[in-house]
């Protein structure tokens, strides 16, 4: 095996596109929140996109462990590193998204179940409210994994050009 089996490669690219939009569908929301005009609409989206990850991110655990993963590329301290940002960034694709729900259930959000609109919260809505805190740094630990973890793979492509990008790729070697 020197690849990444077909549909762990499709479920680590689709991650990658819904993060992205659930990233700047949080930030529109909280800037609706802001200004005291959050939708029920607007929640639905971002919430659907991040559970979706949630979602994505266990059926991957599950592939992983019956497809298992192509052996370490090499057994540098810096592979080491790479291997452990990939289990924090499972941790972070796994905690974000329930810290989002866990923000819902002990928030004003939760008028989300009622369905009124109008009792969402308003500006500083979520001052005091945990999971929410946990939540807002959770994303900025994951663009901080996902950068370097962006970086690492560039190097291998354009500096080490030892084809570790092939093993997250769809076309097969063999
Ligand atoms: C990996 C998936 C997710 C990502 C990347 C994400 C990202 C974000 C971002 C960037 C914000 C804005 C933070 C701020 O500046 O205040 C946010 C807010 C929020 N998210 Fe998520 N989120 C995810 C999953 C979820 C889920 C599954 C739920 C609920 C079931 C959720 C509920 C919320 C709530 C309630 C807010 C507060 C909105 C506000 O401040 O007005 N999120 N999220
Ligand atoms: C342009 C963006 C990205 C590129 C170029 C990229 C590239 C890669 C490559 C080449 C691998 C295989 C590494 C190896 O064989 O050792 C990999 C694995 C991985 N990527 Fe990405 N990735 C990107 C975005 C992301 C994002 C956004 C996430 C999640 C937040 C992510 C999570 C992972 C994880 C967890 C693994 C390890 C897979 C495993 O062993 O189970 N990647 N990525």
């Amino acid at each position: 095996m020197t690849q990444y089996s077909k549909r762990m490669v499709i479920v680590h690219w689709l991650t990658l596109a819904l993060l992205i939009a659930a990233w700047f569908l949080g930030e529109e929301l909280a800037e609706a929140t802001d200004e005291s005009k959050a939708t029920l609409a607007g929640y639905i989206v971002h919430i659907a996109a991040g559970a979706t990850i949630l979602l994505l991110t266990v059926t991957r655990l599950l592939f992983r462990s019956k497809d298992g993963t192509p052996p370490p590329i090499g057994q540098t301290a810096m592979d080491k590193v790479a291997k452990g940002i990939h289990h924090f960034l499972y941790t972070v694709l796994f905690v974000l998204p329930v810290s989002g729900m866990i923000t819902v259930v002990t928030s004003d959000a939760g008028a989300l179940l009622a369905g009124d609109a109008t009792l969402l919260p308003k500006e500083e809505g979520y001052e005091h409210v945990f999971a929410h805190e946990v939540h807002e740094v959770l994303v900025n630990v994951l663009i901080v994994l996902v950068v370097i973890h962006v970086l690492g793979a560039i190097k291998h492509q354009f500096i080490a050009k030892d084809g570790l990008m092939e093993r997250m790729m769809l076309r097969r070697k063999d």
